[in-house]
């Protein structure tokens, strides 16, 4: 297809939804980095390959603001924009290519360009497009998001993208549908590392992808390795390509990668504590926890937010819990490995961010809780910031009329799209601005209970009935339950969970 320039386009891609992109996510990114928030609270925003426009739709209902976006797939264009038209939102949803779009004599100034999943998989010449349009429709202040597959961590991977575009490109899947075509590329790309064993011996890690590949979703194995483009490239070389959009460096928007302590060997932040040049010290980090992939936040013209005004920031700053207290987890995964949270401090934390019905509070309550009063701030927002690094919580917004609507309206259509596919596992939240994870189990016990059904006996045997019409079973441990009783079992355990659980959850995220 001469509109795809070499992109993947036989599958459709995967109905993600990323959090990262969210405006109020993008606006603590550069609180934490101490850098003004130039973000408004309409912001006007643009989202480049939005893909089936699962989060382009949760962000315009979510949060307030003008949307803008682009993938030039036809087939997710319509998708998506069915999405926008169910929640009422204005936005703006095209199936221009990147250079369609750039040529537009109507784009206003952004605050905010978004892009994730794009940069490694496309052409030289669309990423300057895409720099270009950053250079010249980000607004001076406006804040940039990227997320790129990086160098050192999927250095060992490039024989197997090698070998799945080899069998491609010299035409051996050329008479299959791209379903088979793909299978018969993962095929002999395992054969093949099977085979040279040298390659698997001195290359584990290759070895260890082309396994993957097996259980991997045949759309994700199409969209990552299947592409004309695959461009690796380190920290250091992205901020290069960004030069010309006059970007500065604000942070990673997982707030994880940012603890070093938690991260890097002694001898690691040792080494880093010797760099002065930030651009080498970010790409350096990179090389001591092997980084795979960076989600990237910008912004053209920083300005330092400090003393009382940043105090005021972070005081005035809402957050809510995004699990139940009782799944809020005591270790946390970082580069090193698993991390033991002081139960010191994240103990009264979680307390405090569950108490009242999880109801959102801003910094300045939680200060004053029970248990939190003899800590300082700084030690408090580090807190925060792991546990929205480790999606336990999220930053929070006040609820308008208009985004509670909006949120309602996407809710019931991704609840009304339960009856017929798995595929959307997110709903909207008016409370966090963005999506919340709600397994497709929770939104058919939203849908039982939207028709009269009350206790878990009623939601597990609507989702039995549902499960049976289409021929599913539970799994567990591994193995397939056949039978109806083992089935409801199992649905009724889930069914009680939600109800004395996490439906509260829910409601405090205005989910429901
Ligand atoms: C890997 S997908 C990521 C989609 C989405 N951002 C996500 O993460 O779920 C890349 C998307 O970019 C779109 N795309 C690639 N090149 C493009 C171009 N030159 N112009 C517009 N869209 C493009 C593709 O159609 C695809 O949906």
């Amino acid at each position: 297809m001469t509109w795809s320039h070499g992109y993947f386009t036989d599958l459709t891609y995967s109905h993600g939804y990323y959090r990262e992109m969210s405006p109020l996510m993008l606006r603590l990114a550069c609180m934490s980095a101490e850098i003004h928030p130039e973000i408004p609270e309409n912001p006007t925003y643009l989202e480049l390959g939005f893909g089936q426009g699962v989060s382009i739709n949760i962000h315009a209902a979510a949060s307030q603001g003008e949307y803008w976006g682009t993938d030039f797939n036809p087939g997710q264009a319509v998708a998506a924009r069915r999405m926008g038209a169910a929640c009422g939102t204005d936005i703006l949803l095209f199936d221009s290519s990147f250079e369609e779009l750039a040529a537009r004599g109507d784009l206003p100034d952004f605050d905010i360009i978004a892009l994730h999943g794009i940069w490694s998989w496309i052409s030289e010449s669309n990423r300057n497009v895409i720099v270009d349009i950053v250079r010249r429709k980000l607004r001076p202040g406006g804040v940039a998001y990227i997320s790129y597959n990086c160098l050192p961590g999927w250095a060992p991977v490039i024989p197997i993208r090698d070998l799945l575009m080899l069998h491609s490109e010299y035409g051996l899947g050329q008479a299959q549908d791209p379903r088979g075509a793909i299978e018969g590329a993962i095929s002999f790309t395992k054969e093949i590392i099977g085979a040279g064993r040298i390659l698997s011996n001195e290359n584990p890690y290759a070895a260890h992808q082309a396994k993957r590949l097996e259980t991997s979703g045949r759309n994700y194995v199409a969209h990552e390795y299947m592409n004309a483009d695959w461009h690796l490239v380190n920290f250091s070389g992205m901020m290069k390509s960004l030069e010309e959009a006059k970007l500065s460096f604000v942070g990673s928007s997982r707030f994880l990668d940012r603890f070093d302590g938690l991260n890097l060997t002694d001898d690691g932040r040792k080494l880093i504590g010797n760099i002065g040049n930030p651009i080498l010290k970010e790409t350096i980090r990179d090389y001591l926890r092997n980084a795979r992939f960076r989600c990237d936040v910008f912004i053209k013209g920083p300005s330092r937010i400090q003393g009382r005004e940043s105090r005021d920031a972070w005081y005035r700053q809402k957050f809510v819990l995004l699990k139940c207290r009782d799944e809020v987890p005591e270790k946390i995964p970082f580069a090193m490995g698993e991390v033991d949270l002081p139960q010191k401090l994240y103990a009264p934390l979680a307390d405090a961010l569950a108490e009242g019905d999880y109801i959102p509070k801003s910094l300045d309550d939680i200060l004053r809780r029970p248990g939190l009063n003899g800590f300082k701030p700084p030690e408090v927002i580090e807190g925060l910031l792991v546990l929205v690094g480790a999606n336990v919580a999220s930053p929070a917004q006040g609820v308008t009329a208009t985004v509670g609507d909006r949120c309602r309206a996407l809710n019931q259509y991704v609840r009304e799209r339960a009856l017929v596919s798995t595929d959307i596992n997110f709903m909207a939240s008016p409370v966090t601005g963005g999506g919340i994870l709600v397994p497709h189990v929770n939104q058919m016990f939203m849908n039982a209970e939207a028709e009269g059904k009350t206790t878990a006996e009623q939601l597990a045997l609507f989702l039995w009935d549902f499960l049976d019409g289409i021929g599913e079973r539970l799994n567990k441990d591994g193995k397939r339950l056949e039978a109806k009783e083992d089935n409801v079992a199992e649905l009724t355990k889930a069914a009680d969970r939600y109800l004395a659980h996490e439906r509260s959850l829910l409601c405090a995220l205005g989910v429901m």
